[in-house]
C-alpha cells in the first residue's frame, strides 16, 4: 500500500512473475491469463493500527464511519426507499422474487440471520439462511424465482464460494454482499453490494458485521417498498438508520465502563449470551467474539430456550450477558432474566437508556441509545465487541491473531 494503489487480481491457475519494474501473468490451465488493473480506493493509513493497540479495537471504533459509508448514496428519501448501483436487476425482476436464500459462514451467517428477520418482516418474503458448508452439499430444492444472496466479508471463503458456484450452475441468479473489492466472490456473482467498510484486518469480524446489517436493512426496505411496506414506515427506518452513527459514538464513549466490567469477569470460564428476536443473532455474535479471541467457552441462545436445558448450567460462576433493549418482547425477556437471577447467575445487561429498573436485577448494565426494534442489533453489537476485546486483553490473548484461526477460510 505504501508503494502502489494498483492491483491485478489473479484467477485460478494464474501464476505471476514479479520483477522490479514489471510483472507477467501466465495461466497454467486452459485459459489465457486476463490481467486487469484495478485501483484500491482506501488510503495506506486505513491498513495501519494508528494510535490503537490492536486492529480489532481500531475497527470497533471505526463503525460510526463505516456505517455512514454503507449508507452513502443509497438513501432515497423522496421515495422512502434504498437504491443500489450494482444489483444488475430491474425492479420487475426484484418484484418477481418469491423467496430468498442466504448462504454464509461465521459472523456473516449471524448477519444473515438478522437479514432473515428483516426481509421477512419488512418485505414479507420467505427467507432462509444456510451454513454455506452445508448448503454446498445439500441438495436443497431452490425454486425458480428464488434469489440467492451470499454474504461474505472477504469474498474468498471457500464454502461460500462453492455455494455461489453451485447455485449459478443450477441457473440461479446470485447476488453477493462483500467487503473486499475485486474478491473472487465479488467477481463471480451476477450482481452485488459492497460494504465499503475498508480493510478489516483483525481476525474477529466487527465493522463488517454492522455494515452487513446496515446493508441488509436497506435491501429489506427496497424489497419491502416494491411490495407492501408503506412509505411512512420506509421513511421511519431510513431516518433511524441515519441516526445510528452518532448513537454508536455514544456507545463507544463508554469504553472504560465496559473495560471495568470485563476486568471483573475476565476470570470466568463459561458465559451465556441471550436475546430474543432481532437480539438473538446478536447474542450468537457476542458469544462467537468472546470464544474466538479469549478462548472462553461461550454459548448464545434465544433467551426463552434456556429453560429447555441449558439453564441447568447456571451457577454463581457463570455470567449471562442479556441483550435486552426496550422492545415488544421486553417484559418476556425480563422474565427470562429473572429466571437466571433466581439461579444465582451473574447478569450483564445491554439495555436501553432510561431503563433504570434493569439495575434492580442485573449486576452490571451497559446502556445503548433507543432506536427502532429492527436496528437494535446495530447498537447492541458494540458493547459485546468491546466486552470480548477487553476480556481477551485481560487474559493476555493475541487479539488480532487468535490461535487456530485465519482471517479468511479459503479451504474446506
Ligand atoms: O469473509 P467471510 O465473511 O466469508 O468469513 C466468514 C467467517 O470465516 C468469519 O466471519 C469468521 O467467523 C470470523 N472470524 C468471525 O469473527
Amino acid at each position: 500500500m505504501a508503494h502502489t494503489r494498483q492491483v491485478a487480481y489473479l484467477n485460478d491457475y494464474d501464476v505471476a512473475t514479479v520483477q522490479v519494474d514489471r510483472f507477467d501473468v501466465k495461466n497454467l490451465g486452459s485459459d489465457t491469463a486476463k490481467v486487469q488493473i484495478s485501483r484500491i480506493e482506501y488510503s495506506p493509513e486505513a491498513a495501519e493500527k494508528g494510535a490503537f493497540p490492536h486492529f480489532m479495537l481500531k475497527e470497533i471504533h471505526e463503525q460510526p464511519q463505516t456505517v455512514r459509508n454503507a449508507l452513502r448514496g443509497r438513501l432515497d428519501l423522496e421515495e422512502s426507499t434504498a437504491r443500489f448501483g450494482g444489483l444488475n436487476m430491474s425492479t420487475a425482476e426484484l418484484r418477481g422474487i418469491d423467496r430468498v436464500v442466504i448462504p454464509a459462514c461465521g459472523t456473516s451467517w449471524h448477519a444473515a440471520l438478522i437479514g432473515e428477520y428483516l426481509i421477512e418482516e419488512l418485505a414479507h418474503l420467505p427467507t432462509e439462511i444456510e451454513y454455506a458448508s452445508e448448503f454446498r452439499y445439500r441438495n436443497a430444492p431452490i425454486e425458480k424465482n428464488t434469489l440467492v444472496l451470499v454474504i461474505t466479508q472477504s469474498g474468498e471463503t471457500a464454502d461460500t464460494l462453492a455455494g455461489l458456484r453451485e447455485s449459478r450452475r443450477r441457473g440461479h441468479k446470485v447476488l453477493a454482499m462483500c467487503n473486499v473489492v475485486g474478491s473472487t466472490i465479488a467477481r463471480e456473482a451476477d450482481g452485488g453490494i459492497y460494504l465499503h467498510a475498508g480493510p478489516e484486518i483483525g481476525v474477529a469480524s466487527t465493522k463488517a458485521f454492522t455494515s452487513q446489517v446496515t446493508v441488509l436493512t436497506l435491501l429489506a426496505v427496497l424489497l419491502g417498498r416494491i411490495r407492501m411496506l408503506s412509505g411512512s414506515r420506509g421513511r421511519e427506518i431510513i431516518r433511524a438508520l441515519e441516526a445510528i452513527p452518532s448513537q454508536m459514538e455514544r456507545i463507544l464513549a463508554q469504553n472504560d465502563h465496559v473495560r471495568r466490567i470485563a476486568l471483573k469477569y475476565a476470570g470466568c470460564e463459561d458465559f451465556f449470551f441471550l436475546g430474543r428476536q432481532y437480539n438473538f443473532p446478536v447474542a450468537l455474535e457476542g458469544a462467537l467474539k468472546l470464544k474466538e479471541i479469549s478462548y472462553v467457552h461461550a454459548e448464545g441462545y434465544p433467551a426463552a430456550e434456556m429453560k429447555h436445558g441449558p439453564i441447568a448450567m447456571i451457577d454463581e460462576k457463570t455470567p449471562t450477558v442479556f441483550v435486552i433493549p426496550t422492545d415488544s418482547l421486553y417484559e418476556k425477556t425480563f422474565g427470562n432474566l429473572e429466571e437466571i437471577k433466581a439461579r444465582k447467575g451473574p447478569i450483564i445487561a445491554i439495555a436501553t437508556e432510561g431503563n433504570d429498573r434493569i439495575a434492580t436485577k442485573a449486576d452490571e448494565v451497559i446502556h445503548i441509545p433507543a432506536t427502532i426494534e429492527p436496528l437494535n442489533p446495530l447498537l447492541a453489537a458494540l458493547p459485546l465487541q468491546l466486552l470480548a476485546y477487553h476480556i481477551a486483553v485481560a487474559r493476555g490473548c493475541d487479539v488480532d491473531k487468535p490461535r487456530n484461526l485465519a482471517k479468511s477460510v479459503t479451504v474446506e
